[in-house]
């Protein structure tokens, strides 16, 4: 099922996500229902608050970058990340031109550290710890940042926010275009 990505400007996207109970119900469900909504929105990863869900859960599937010539060298990575804890980052800080499905249109260069090391539980509630780099890290970094209510706009120099503050309010009312299902908090 299709659920409806909640738009910018909406107060979950801002709240601290609470952790997921290992008898959480309907928990498969939900993971499949992510998956249905995040690549038909053409996403490469999704938290559960851009659903509506505060709780510690994200997902991502970066093979659909690998057919971009910029990403040749990526292994793709699909995973569901169930309270995960960034327990490491190392490297470079690196730039990328980032974007969100809940603030379509908009796209900025965010720093970020090149690696990290992360600890969460999947699906089945096994732990786990892995290391990722490059674009995988840099979804992880974007999508956690979620279930703390920190979008990557947040991230931005005062003066570029400024710059973005009208067309952000014009997505919270949904005066946009985009081709999937949204939720916005102010439209008429
Ligand atoms: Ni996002």
């Amino acid at each position: 099922m299709i659920l409806p990505i909640i738009a910018y400007g909406t107060p979950i996207l801002k709240k601290k996500a609470q952790p997921v109970p290992s008898d959480y119900p309907g928990l498969g469900e939900l993971v499949e229902n992510m998956f249905e909504t995040m690549y038909q929105a053409q996403g490469i990863g999704l938290a559960a608050p851009q659903i509506d869900l505060s709780i510690r859960l994200f997902i991502m599937d970066t093979e659909q970058l690998k057919e971009s010539e910029e990403h040749d060298d990526l292994v793709p990575v699909k995973k569901v990340f169930i309270n995960p804890e960034i327990v490491d980052r190392m490297g470079e800080e690196c730039r990328y031109n980032e974007g969100c499905l809940s603030i379509p249109t908009i796209r900025e260069d965010v720093i970020r550290p090149e690696k990290i090391v992360i600890e969460y539980y999947d699906e089945a509630f096994e732990k786990h710890e892995d290391t990722f780099d490059g674009l995988n890290a840099r979804v992880i970094q974007h999508e956690f940042d979620h279930l703390n209510g920190v979008l990557f706009t947040d991230h931005l120099k005062p003066l570029k926010k400024r710059l973005l503050k009208k067309k952000l309010e014009a997505i919270a009312k949904g005066e946009v275009k985009m081709d999937y299902k949204m939720k916005f908090p102010l439209r008429k």
